[in-house]
């Protein structure tokens, strides 16, 4: 089969990066792994500039006809005055609407070479490796009521409301226990069940879904609060932790920085399995546009090859191959290379290009 990826670099150093994922998969395909076709088309600032709009209709078909899209970052301080519906920021919003991208799958991998990085002592994350499924569609940031009205008394009032469905927990917690038997079989489900309805019935279903198909994966519940302090505390003792909107996007950024820098995290983000089993999904880095380094071959490309490994792995089948594109980052990190953002104080740094370069030669 030929796997069909499309790019959508994006603005500011998203294409350096993405060219860097592309000389990856150039190489895989030359060394016969795959056959992959690949397109390129605009989002962001860059669609703005040539359509007028973040993404288009056709971007956004195509998008949907992939079996991957490999997205770089959008947004930058060109487009700080374009209307707020339009900023570049929207249109990946939009693509993760209209794919129906509900699982958002955040890796936080400590390689040995940079846990001296890390914001915790080196041996709280060496060799760390956890996987943070956060709902990404449903809960507070898009429950309704969501307002703010001015009472009476002359006070305002500010209403977001937490909403969650039996069926928008079954299929999140499906995805956390799919993807803990290929890794070491353990689900934390943090919520708070203590004080919010949401967090009971989370417990409920997840519990539930447990019970009936997946009684083989270690299940354990945690308060999210708790699992704030633990992720500081001894991250390695979790391997999947699934949790909704608002605290995946705390709990994910909480364990990006256990590992290094912002330019080594890849995500993924699925949608639901047709009747075929086949699921959209786009894959990107973890960081922005990066403005301040734009344009100068100094982005690291790690964080968007990482996303490509996970597009190879959930999209493509190809896990055996993925693990060696990380084999690869891993040991291009253990001889010392470095891009700027993860280098020594005073060490010589490579370029983007340099890096991708290296990733391919290993
Ligand atoms: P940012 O992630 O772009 O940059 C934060 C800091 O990390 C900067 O100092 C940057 O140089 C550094 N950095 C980020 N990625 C790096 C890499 N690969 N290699 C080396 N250093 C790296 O976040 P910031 O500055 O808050 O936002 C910049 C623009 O990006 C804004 O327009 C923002 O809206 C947009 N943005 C877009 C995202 C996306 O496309 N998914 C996500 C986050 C921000
Ligand atoms: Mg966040």
């Amino acid at each position: 089969t030929t796997h069909k990826l499309l790019f959508l670099p994006g603005d500011g150093i998203g294409p350096e990066v993405a060219r860097e994922a592309e000389k990856v998969l150039r190489l895989l395909a030359q060394a016969g792994a795959g056959r992959f076709e690949t397109e390129h088309d605009l989002v962001g600032g860059a669609a703005i500039d040539a359509h007028g709009v973040p993404v288009t209709d056709a971007t956004v078909n195509l998008a949907a006809e992939a079996d991957a899209v490999l997205f770089g970052s959008v947004g930058g301080p060109k487009w700080a005055g374009v209307r707020y519906e339009h900023r570049p920021e929207a249109g990946l919003l939009r693509l993760r609407k209209d794919l129906g991208l509900f699982a958002n799958l955040r890796p936080a991998i400590c390689y040995p070479a940079l846990a001296s990085a890390s914001s915790l002592k080196p041996e709280i994350v060496e060799g760390l490796d956890i996987l943070i499924v956060r709902e990404l569609t449903g809960g507070v940031y898009f429950g309704e009521p969501k307002e703010i009205v001015t009472l009476e008394n002359g006070e305002k009032r500010a209403v977001d409301t937490q909403v969650y469905t039996t069926g928008e927990i079954d299929r999140i917690a499906r995805v956390a226990f799919e993807l803990a038997r290929k890794r070491r079989n353990k689900v934390s489900s943090a919520e708070k069940h203590n004080v919010m309805k949401s967090g009971v019935l989370w417990k409920e279903v997840v519990a539930r879904i447990h019970a009936a198909d997946y009684a083989d994966v270690e299940l354990e519940h945690v308060l999210a609060d708790n699992c704030a302090m633990q992720l500081v505390r001894r991250p390695k003792q979790y391997d999947v932790i699934v949790t909704d909107n608002l605290f995946g996007d705390i709990l994910s950024d909480a364990a990006a920085m256990l590992t290094g820098s912002l330019g080594m995290l890849p995500s993924a983000s699925l949608g639901a399995e047709d009747a075929s089993g086949r699921r959209a999904a786009l894959y990107e880095p973890v960081h922005g546009s990066a403005p301040d380094i734009a344009g100068q071959g100094l982005a690291n490309p790690l964080a968007m090859i990482g996303s490509l490994a996970m597009a190879l792995r959930y999209s493509l089948g190809m896990g055996g191959i993925a693990d060696r594109v990380e084999e690869a980052v891993a040991k291009v990190l253990n001889a010392g290379l470095r891009t700027r953002d993860i280098a020594a104080p005073g060490q010589n740094a490579l370029g983007t290009a340099e890096m991708g370069d290296a990733v391919c030669a290993a």
